[in-house]
């Protein structure tokens, strides 16, 4: 079956960015030209997807507002002549189907995708994490759907940290390798350094089955008291095959002000518009 739901979950309250994010959602903190729900977006297209699925929360409606076509200002940029400001306003409407569903209480990342489950109903889905960018040749997204194309699993994409930060993140154990795939068998959600089965931290790129939804309707509150998207997962260990993917290229930090900082400061070096300009600045900082 083809892969053409994505759900972005962007719930979330976005304290680390306050005070920036008291009126703005975080996930519409520009990366260079774009927002970060924009990026996100466009790598779930590049993936497949046709429709993205939105979970938002009270106060996140600008949100849906950027991906909503505005008449007014396209008429008016038109008519100024500004036409690649037109080009860029219209890619970012038409970039696929919208569904957008409300998460009414912040009971954590499981319930965020458990919010989805009208809207994607009984067929397999792509699920992305806005707190980080894909670079590289490949989007990371893509190589999950290919990796589902092939497995017709759910897959989850893994990336090995250092032990010491492996309590941030959920943790995979591996059950038999095939190269850089992996089939798992046993997730756990921020396990504290000492007790962590392996250094695979689960990034926030997945493939999920429909099934996940019944598992999180019956996922109890677990780390964080949170209802927890990897402890649903582990529920679907326990029924067949899962596997993860040790994906290649980076995922960008924009979920922390420094990683934020750091992610616009790195892409924006090599990129044609921003990069002299960032340049010069790091002239002056460092002069
Ligand atoms: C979420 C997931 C966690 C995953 C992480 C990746 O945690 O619950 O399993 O490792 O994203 O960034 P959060 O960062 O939202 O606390």
């Amino acid at each position: 079956m083809e892969l053409h739901h994505c759900v972005i979950p962007a719930a979330g309250l976005g304290t680390r960015f306050l005070p920036a994010t008291k009126a703005l959602p975080k996930e519409l903190l520009p990366v260079l030209d774009r927002p970060v729900i924009q990026w996100a977006a466009e790598e779930a297209v590049a993936a497949g997807a046709r429709r993205l699925v939105i979970v938002i929360s009270d106060g996140k409606e600008l949100i849906q507002q950027h991906f909503t076509v505005h008449p007014a200002l396209e008429a008016l940029l038109e008519e100024r002549g500004k036409l690649a400001e037109l080009e860029a306003v219209r890619a970012s409407d038409h970039l696929a189907d919208f569904t957008w569903v409300r998460q009414d209480e912040p009971l954590g990342l499981g319930h965020a995708v458990l919010c989805a489950a009208d809207a994607v109903g009984d067929r397999p889905f792509m699920c992305m994490l806005p707190d980080d960018l894909s670079h590289g040749p490949v989007p990371v997204l893509r190589q999950l759907a290919d990796a589902y194309a092939e497995h017709q699993t759910p897959i989850l994409a893994l990336m090995r940290v250092p032990r010491e930060q492996i309590s941030r993140y959920g943790c995979a154990t591996v059950a038999e390798s095939d190269g850089s795939v992996h089939r798992i068998s046993a997730v756990v959600e921020k396990p504290p350094a000492d007790e962590a089965a392996s250094d695979l931290a689960i990034m926030g790129r997945y493939v999920l089955t429909p099934d996940i939804f019944d598992a999180l309707r019956t996922t109890e509150p677990g780390a964080g008291g949170e209802i927890q998207l990897t402890d649903g997962i582990a529920a679907l260990i326990a029924r067949g095959p899962v596997h993860g993917i040790e994906f290649t290229g980076e995922l960008l930090d924009v979920g922390t002000p420094a990683g934020w900082l750091a992610t616009n400061a790195r892409l924006a070096l090599n990129n044609a518009t921003f990069g002299a300009a960032l340049r010069d600045a790091q002239g002056v900082v460092s002069a």
